[in-house]
């Protein structure tokens, strides 16, 4: 399904991703973590073609991306978006779009949809995420969680073979993440390839089934969540579970 191979990318003299090679299967749910500047969303914006990289090879749902692509494989992009969705921590709607156009807007574009068939399914969708009769709403309309819930209905409008998620709850207030949480999980249920950067523990522990440690632009550990979780090889991983695992400090203490 996913195939990466010596993957690397900079940004000016700096090497952002430092030959990452890792495969994902079918069905896989892939947690990507990792301390800050990892190079977690650069990873996932290579995967989606949103960024060029300068050595390796990715193979993603049928398509195969390779540093400065030519204009005519620039082309074949716009259809590997619509395999290769990606849900980012800030949603990204498009503000003068109803909930409902911001989900038809790529079946009509990307597969020629037509504007019944496009809206039609853009309201199974937005049921499927519990926004059934929100269709007409805009982004300034919905709260986060809400708008969060459009932008994975409207990567799942595109029939994706992967969906890619990048820090899909942190830009939210507790009660809404665990409506995202949900609605991820579903997603996940339904047996789609997903690759999800997170800190959330809930996600790591009960719908990955792989983890990636990702530091310094390297994969410094990959392996079976269960396995990974219970002993991290990485002294990355081990800091990273040890602080997410940690409780929060109650109110007042020191
Ligand atoms: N457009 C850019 N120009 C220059 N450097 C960049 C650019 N985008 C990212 N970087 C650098 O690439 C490195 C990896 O960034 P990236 O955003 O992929 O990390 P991350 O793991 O997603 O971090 P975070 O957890 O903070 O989101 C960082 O050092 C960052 O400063
Ligand atoms: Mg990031």
């Amino acid at each position: 399904m996913i195939s990466i191979r010596g993957l690397c990318k900079r940004h000016g003299q700096r090497a952002v991703l430092d030959d990452i090679t890792a495969t994902v299967e079918r069905g896989e749910i892939v947690a990507i973590v990792g301390p800050s500047g990892g190079g977690k969303s650069t990873l996932l914006r290579c995967l989606n073609a949103l960024d060029d990289f300068d050595a390796g090879e990715i193979d993603i749902a049928g398509f195969s991306l390779r540093p400065a692509p030519t204009p005519a494989l620039r082309k074949q992009h716009r259809r590997l978006r619509a395999a290769v969705g990606l849900v980012f921590q800030q949603f990204h709607l498009f503000p003068h779009l109803s909930a409902a156009d911001n989900i038809a807007l790529a079946p009509r574009l990307v597969r020629g949809a037509g504007r019944a068939e496009a809206r039609r399914r853009a309201a199974e969708l937005l049921a499927q995420v519990g926004l059934g009769d929100r269709g007409d709403a805009f982004a300034h309309q919905l709260s986060g969680g809400q708008q969060q819930r459009v932008a994975i209905a409207r990567a799942l409008a595109g029939a994706p073979e992967v969906l890619l998620f990048d820090e899909p709850t942190s830009a939210l207030d507790p009660e809404m993440r665990d409506e995202v949480m949900q609605v991820i999980r579903e997603v996940a249920g339904g047996g789609i390839t997903m690759l999800v950067v997170t800190h959330e523990m809930q996600l790591v522990a009960n719908v990955a089934t792989r983890i990636w440690v990702l530091d310094g632009g390297h994969l410094v550990e990959q392996g079976p969540a269960s396995e990974v979780l219970a002993q991290p090889k990485s002294s990355v991983g081990r800091d990273f579970f040890a602080r997410i695992r940690a409780p929060e400090p109650s109110p007042g203490s020191k």
